[in-house]
């Protein structure tokens, strides 16, 4: 049948999403798939009205506009169409940073200790609660738009005015210092972990996408540790209620401890991103993995 890639869309990650889509769709179309480009919900619901097609892979990236947040998903499941990826609850889920940690951290899975600010919270008593350094974030954005790491309380209200140009809650959380982990996930198994080391201080939006000196040690880790990383990351998936395919991102303390940061319902598919180079990494090339996440889709 005919496949829509919906790509793009109205959210901050708009152009990593047309990024992450271009390249889904050559694949797709590599490998014999009827394939089709659309941009955005809007675009897709007047497709679907009008049968154009049989099913859906998701690449839009973020939650303005609905895409990555579980409105897309509803939206296909009332219409009976399949999509790619989680469902409703996990994409929702996946979507707020702030709810994966609660359901986490009720779970015993080990995540950074946050808080959740709300408007007019005193952000100073917010930081000594945790001790800085912190990090600061939107709740529900994607590819560290709106962060900033604040190692100076006098840094606290610019993080904090930055985070909140963004829709949705904030949430400040302990900075682990050490290692940077992502393990991408893909149907029932746990890919490669990667470490990522970014040539400059963080692994921030220039380092994701633009930098070429960023380094990836794939895997990220040996032997236990490795293993551990991994079954980690899966439980922390299947603990938000994620299903076929995403990335969980950990960052790793000197002593060896995990620290879960968030899940990705629809990951980045660019030629920076890690869930393309984890599967290479066991075999799978990029139409491959393109053609094995569409199959996700299968009732
Ligand atoms: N949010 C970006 C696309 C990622 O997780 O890869
Ligand atoms: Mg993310």
């Amino acid at each position: 049948g005919r496949v829509a890639v919906l790509m793009g869309g109205t959210s901050a990650e708009r152009e990593v999403s047309l990024d992450s889509g271009r390249n889904v769709l050559a694949a797709l179309q590599a490998r014999g798939v009827d394939a089709h480009a659309v941009d955005g919900i809007p675009a897709l619901v007047e497709a679907l009205v009008a049968k154009r097609f049989d099913r859906v892979f998701n690449i839009l990236h973020g939650n303005k506009g609905g895409g990555e947040d579980g409105v897309l998903q509803g939206l296909c499941e009332a219409l009976g169409v399949p999509v790619t990826g989680s469902g409703v609850l996990g994409s929702a889920l996946g979507m707020d940073k702030i709810r994966t940690k609660q359901v986490w951290l009720s779970l015993g899975l080990p995540t950074p200790r946050y808080v959740r600010l709300a408007k007019g919270d005193d952000v100073h008593a917010a930081a000594r609660s945790l001790g800085l350094p912190v990090i600061v974030k939107p709740s529900c954005e994607g590819s560290s738009v709106g962060v900033s790491r604040v190692f100076n309380e006098a840094d606290l209200e610019a993080a904090v005015a930055l985070a909140a140009a963004y829709p949705g809650e904030l949430l400040m959380e302990q900075l682990v210092v050490g290692g940077e982990y992502t393990v991408g996930i893909l149907g029932d198994i746990a890919l490669p972990s990667i470490r990522i080391v970014p040539a400059g201080e963080y692994y921030d939006y220039h380092a994701k996408y633009q930098a070429e000196d960023t380094q990836y040690l794939c895997p990220g880790l040996e032997g236990e540790a490795e293993a551990g990383i991994r079954a980690l990351a899966l439980a922390a998936f299947r603990a938000a209620g994620c299903s076929g395919w995403g990335r969980v991102d950990v960052m790793r303390d000197a002593a060896g401890n995990n620290y879960l940061l968030e899940v990705n319902t629809a990951p980045g598919m660019t030629s920076h991103s890690l869930v393309p180079k984890a599967a290479g990494q066991v075999g799978i090339g990029f139409e491959e993995l393109c053609w094995r996440v569409l199959e996700t889709s299968l009732p």
